[in-house]
């Protein structure tokens, strides 16, 4: 009982999803209770398997008064949006109205209950077509779709927040988020899948054939190139920078890559080796909006959080999320 009084309540809203399941696991074996507040658009109820579970839409200041007066909140981590940049392009109204309007209705309530302190999901998406690489924290801010506004607009509302209300914050812009829990306990759950790992394991496991968008690029094999991050080292950097905000620290912003890119035919080479099973791939266009390289510059976060990834190596992400699919 004296334990439970001691530990700190964490809103984990998305927590039923990929990166805040991961999240609230963490959260739970760290001495935190998270409390995932979730309406299921996209996640999984069997993956809100840690702390308490609130079934509610962030568009709903009623869910969102509840959840705060039935919870003592001590700060939230912010998961909660919609993320097919593809789909952003085409119902662009879905997304600024779910990932920024909602947004507001939640920091208001926020400030409704004198929480102040938030981690945000951002994405490498804010830099749209990058100007050098790798890509710093500094890097000018031109996103090139939909989603990539929204989280540049949630982040300048949380440093206006910031400023004037002193609400802290730290967004986090993940770049390629792979791999799946290293202990094995968080079956992969996605149904339409948009990241490239999933899509070839899961094209693998049906037999089914896989497109490479675009062979064309100026790379090493003509595949565009991307920054994958371990999610269970992203886990790792959302304590980080809640230990930072409760230590009063200002508001901030960190990229999260590991600083080193891997080309599709890579990753699909990688994949073969780990599955044991081959990859059916058929060549075809490029993609509108896809760089030909995506590398985070991680120093910033390495230094002021002291992060440091643990899973590097593409083989282990693909070890990971295989074994997530064949849960
Ligand atoms: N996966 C990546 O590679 C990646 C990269 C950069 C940024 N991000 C960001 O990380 C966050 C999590 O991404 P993910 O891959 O886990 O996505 P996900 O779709 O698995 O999780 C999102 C969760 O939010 C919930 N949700 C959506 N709208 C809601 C609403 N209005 N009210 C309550 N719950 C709602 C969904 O049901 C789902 O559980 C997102 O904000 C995303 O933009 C992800």
């Amino acid at each position: 009982m004296r334990n439970i009084m001691v530990k700190k309540t964490i809103l984990v809203t998305g927590g039923a999803g990929f990166i805040g399941s991961h999240v609230a696991k963490m959260l739970d074996s760290s001495g935190y209770h998270p409390v995932i507040f979730d309406n299921l658009s996209t996640g999984n109820k069997t993956s809100a398997c840690y702390g308490s579970f609130f079934l509610g839409d962030l568009a709903s200041l009623h869910d969102l008064k509840k959840v705060f007066e039935q919870f003592p909140i001590s700060a939230v981590i912010h998961f909660a949006a919609f993320i097919d940049v593809g789909e952003s392009v085409k119902e662009p109204a879905r997304y600024y109205i779910n990932n920024v309007s909602n947004t507001l209705n939640l920091l208001e309530t926020m400030r409704l209950f004198h929480v102040d302190k938030m981690i945000f999901s951002s994405s490498a998406a804010i830099f749209g077509l990058p100007v050098h690489i790798p890509i710093g924290v500094d890097h000018p801010c031109f996103p090139v779709n939909p989603y990539g506004e929204t989280k540049l607009m949630v982040e300048k509302v949380l440093r206006s927040y910031s400023h004037a209300y002193g609400l802290h914050s730290c967004s986090l812009r993940y770049f390629n988020a792979a791999g799946s829990d290293p202990e094995g306990s968080l079956k992969h759950m996605k149904r339409k899948e948009t990241h490239l790992i999933p899509k070839i394991l899961q094209s693998m496991k049906q037999n089914q054939l896989l497109t490479i968008f675009g062979t064309d690029y100026p790379t090493k094999d003509g595949t565009c190139i991307r920054d994958y991050v371990h999610v269970d080292d992203l886990a790792r950097a959302h304590l980080l920078g809640l230990e930072q905000l409760f230590k009063e620290a200002p508001s901030s912003a960190y990229n999260l890559g590991i600083g080193n890119g891997y080309s599709v035919r890579e990753v699909i080479k990688a994949a073969e080796k780990v599955t044991g099973l081959p990859a059916r791939v058929i060549e075809g266009p490029r993609r509108e909006g896809d760089p030909a390289v995506l590398i985070a510059d991680p120093k910033k976060a390495m230094e002021e959080l002291k992060w440091q990834p643990k899973y590097i190596d593409l083989e282990s992400m693909i070890r990971h999320a295989w074994q997530a699919i064949l849960l």
